[in-house]
C-alpha cells in the first residue's frame, strides 16, 4: 500500500514514520509513506500559500492552487486519481471499520489542513472523505494522519507478525479487549485469575469472552 501525505510541516511526520512497526513495514516493502510539501507546488516567487479569507474573518485560509498542483503530482505519480481524505474535525470520526476499509486500497492521500482551513473549491475537486479523528480542535491535519496511518497499517497484509496480530485487537467483534496478565503470578497482593494457569484452552477463551462482554458493558456501552 502506498500513502502519500501533502502538508506544509513535512518534517513534523519524521520520527514517528521511520520508528516502530510503521518503520519496520515500510523497510520491509509492505506500505511506502511519503510526505509531500504542499510549498513546493507554488507558482509565485514568495512561495506563499494562503491569503485572507473572501468575507472576512479570522486568519489566514490555505489556498486552492498549490495544494491542487500538489495533488495532481501525486496522482500522476500514484498513476490516476487517488483515494483522498481530508483531515478535518468536521469529517466522520474514525472508527476501526474505516481503518480496515481503507487498507484495503492500493494508493491513499491524505490532505492535512492547517491555518483557518482551505479553499472549499479544492476540495470539492480531489476529496474523497471528511475523517475526524474526534470532537476537538487540532492546530493541523498531521497527528491525526499519523494516527489514521498507524491504525490502517496494523491492517495491511504483512505489517503485524503473528504475535501482534490485529486479530485480537479492542474493537474486534465490537468488544474491547480482554484484560492480560504476565509474570509474577502473584503482585502486589493481587493474583492472576485461576482460569489463566489451568492451561485449559476452552475454559481461557470462554472467560476471555465473558470479560470482553463484562468490559464493553461497562466502559463503551
Ligand atoms: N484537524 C484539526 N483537528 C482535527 C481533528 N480532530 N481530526 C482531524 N483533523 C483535524
Amino acid at each position: 500500500m502506498r500513502i502519500d501525505i501533502l502538508t506544509l510541516f513535512p518534517d513534523t511526520l519524521g520520527d514517528v514514520l521511520s520508528e516502530s512497526i510503521l518503520g519496520r513495514a515500510q523497510e520491509r516493502g509492505y506500505i511506502s509513506i511519503e510526505a509531500h510539501q504542499i510549498r513546493d507546488y507554488t507558482a509565485n516567487k514568495q512561495n506563499q500559500v494562503d491569503d485572507y479569507p473572501y468575507g472576512g474573518g479570522r486568519g489566514a485560509i490555505m489556498q486552492a492552487d498549490p495544494l491542487y498542483r500538489c495533488w495532481e503530482a501525486v496522482c500522476d505519480e500514484a498513476g490516476g486519481a487517488v483515494h483522498t481524505v481530508y483531515l478535518s474535525p468536521c469529517g466522520h470520526t474514525f472508527k476501526q471499520a474505516d481503518a480496515i476499509r481503507l487498507s484495503k486500497l492500493d494508493n491513499l492521500i491524505l490532505v492535512c489542513g492547517h491555518y483557518e482551513g482551505i479553499d472549499e473549491r479544492v476540495l470539492e475537486e480531489v476529496v474523497t472523505d471528511y475523517v475526524s479523528i474526534g470532537d476537538y480542535v487540532l492546530t493541523g491535519g498531521e497527528l491525526p494522519a499519523l494516527v489514521m496511518m498507524d491504525a490502517i497499517s496494523r491492517f495491511v497484509p504483512g505489517v503485524l507478525n503473528n504475535e501482534e496480530s490485529a486479530e485480537f485487537d479492542s474493537f474486534h467483534d465490537n468488544l474491547l479487549e480482554y484484560p492480560q496478565y504476565s509474570r509474577p503470578e502473584e503482585w502486589h497482593g493481587k493474583k492472576v485469575p485461576e482460569v489463566l494457569l489451568s492451561g485449559h484452552h476452552a475454559n481461557v477463551d470462554k472467560w476471555r469472552r465473558e470479560q470482553s462482554i463484562i468490559r464493553t458493558a461497562k466502559w463503551r456501552p
